[in-house]
């Protein structure tokens, strides 16, 4: 099929090089000129794993092309995918006018019949607000849809090749039949494909992804009664999973979730609530656990140089919101690095992929290290933020050498207590 994918990010990108691999002819359209430029080479901006070389690959044989032409895209093609930024607005909304502002461009440069989707994340009736923008312009008749993304970052490729499900929201059926044909390549081994209407398909992806979010911030309040309690979350964690009804994802206690998706989805879900005249209990609560458990954890540090932090040398592993990805949207560990910064630390970093991006936020206020062990040189205390696997095993007897005093606070519960205890390293977690 002829495929546009309007939006060349995470969700975009990935989109667009795994239509192309699966055979289908796709232009991905973007209005950032270097981005699109960089992505002509061959060159990905960002940083998911397998995507630079499906990207080539999929460019060399022909079958995806990148331009900043958004008219050209949407004369070759059939199926335009709307895979621009929702990024969430001062009061909490989605900000759906780049959504929109494709949706204008569709209406001014429709040529014949085509299938307007959106896929990225937004609120319930914005593809209608689409469909009612492109019909105001044109007099061709065109179909809508709605597609919301599932995949992870870090793992985006395996989640779009082999998804739980594809939800499809639709008006007519014929458009669900497009749409099913071309993910069925994806569902060789069972059809996991959903066919719904338009509003509940944009109303599951908030749903989907409040429900992770919840059982995050859940398993944080439990954490940090475990620590007042005294019990142990990690062992708490391994009951609570291991019951068939609730399953054992998402339930790992830690310094909170972040990244592009949760924090502006459970917010955008708590703002539609509020639009239509509905106190959101539930979705409200786990939005503020989530911020208090970032501050709780600083607060643990504080606490620990008894109020006193001006001076300290902090060295800090892990910038990106989790591991496998340079996203550092939201990430807990902004948050926790500016409050060292405020408090009159002295910071010096390590993440195995997003510097560039910490750089574009922090400058030259933090000190950035290519080796992780460098960034201990010194330093008061080594704050963990991100679970990369290279920060799992250290060799920490390197660590105590270097520390001026061998202290870590792990914000991701990576470590055995009782081994680094030995080793005459303290260990303050989350959760025991
Ligand atoms: N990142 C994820 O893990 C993820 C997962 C599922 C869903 N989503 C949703 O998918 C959507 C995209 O997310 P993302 O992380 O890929 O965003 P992103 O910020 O990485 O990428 C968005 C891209 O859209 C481009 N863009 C903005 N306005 C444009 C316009 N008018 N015309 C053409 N291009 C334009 C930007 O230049 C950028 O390259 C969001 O709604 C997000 O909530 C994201």
């Amino acid at each position: 099929m002829k495929i546009a994918v309007i939006g060349t990010g995470y969700v975009g990108l990935v989109t667009g090089a795994c239509f192309a691999g699966g055979g289908n002819d796709v232009i991905c359209v973007d209005i950032d000129e270097d981005k699109v430029r960089s992505l002509q080479r061959g060159e990905v901006p960002f940083f998911e794993p397998g995507l630079d070389e499906m990207v080539r690959s999929n460019i060399d044989e022909g079958r995806l092309s990148f331009t900043t032409d958004i008219a050209l895209g949407i004369r070759e093609s059939l199926l335009i995918f709307i895979a621009v930024g929702t990024p969430q607005t001062e009061n909490g909304e989605a900000d759906v006018s780049s959504v929109l502002e494709v949706a204008r461009s569709i209406g001014e440069n429709l040529d014949g019949y085509k299938i307007v989707i959106t896929k990225s994340t937004v609120p319930v009736g914005t593809t209608e607000k689409v469909r009612d923008t492109i019909k105001s312009l044109t007099d061709q008749k065109f179909g809508v849809a709605s597609n919301p993304e599932f995949l992870k970052e870090g793992a985006a490729i395996d989640d779009f090749l082999k998804p739980d499900r594809v939800v499809i929201g639709v008006e007519e059926e014929s458009v669900g039949s497009v749409l099913r044909e071309l993910y069925a390549p994806f569902m060789m081994s069972a059809d996991r494909t959903i066919v719904i209407s338009i509003r509940s398909s944009e109303m599951s992806k908030y749903a989907s992804n409040a429900m992770l979010a919840t059982r995050i911030s859940f398993m944080n309040e439990i954490a940090n009664l475990c620590e007042l309690l005294g019990a142990n979350v990690s062992e708490v964690r391994s009951v609570v999973g291991s019951d068939s009804r609730i399953g054992r994802y998402y339930l790992y206690p830690g310094i909170g979730y972040g990244g592009s998706c949760f924090p502006k989805d459970v917010k955008a879900l708590e703002k539609m609530a509020h639009d239509v005249g509905y106190e959101p209990r539930v979705v409200t609560a786990v939005d503020r656990v989530n911020a208090a458990q970032k501050e709780r954890f600083f607060n643990k540090i504080v606490r620990f140089f008894d109020d006193d932090l001006d001076g300290k040398r902090i060295a800090v592993w892990g910038i990106s919101f989790k591991p496998n990805t340079d996203d550092i949207r939201e990430a807990p560990s902004l948050y926790v690095i500016g409050m060292l910064l405020e408090a009159g630390c002295s910071v010096a970093v390590h993440d195995p992929a997003a510097m560039e991006n910490a750089r574009a936020v922090f400058g030259d206020s933090v000190d950035y290290f290519e080796s992780y062990y460098d960034v201990c040189n010194g330093a008061d205390a080594l704050v963990i933020h991100t679970e990369w696997s290279q920060y799992r095993q250290p060799n920490f007897e390197m660590i105590k050498e270097l520390m001026k005093t061998p202290v870590i606070f792990d914000g991701r519960n990576i470590y055995d207590y009782m081994r680094l205890e030995a080793l005459g390293i303290k260990y303050l977690r989350v959760g025991r």
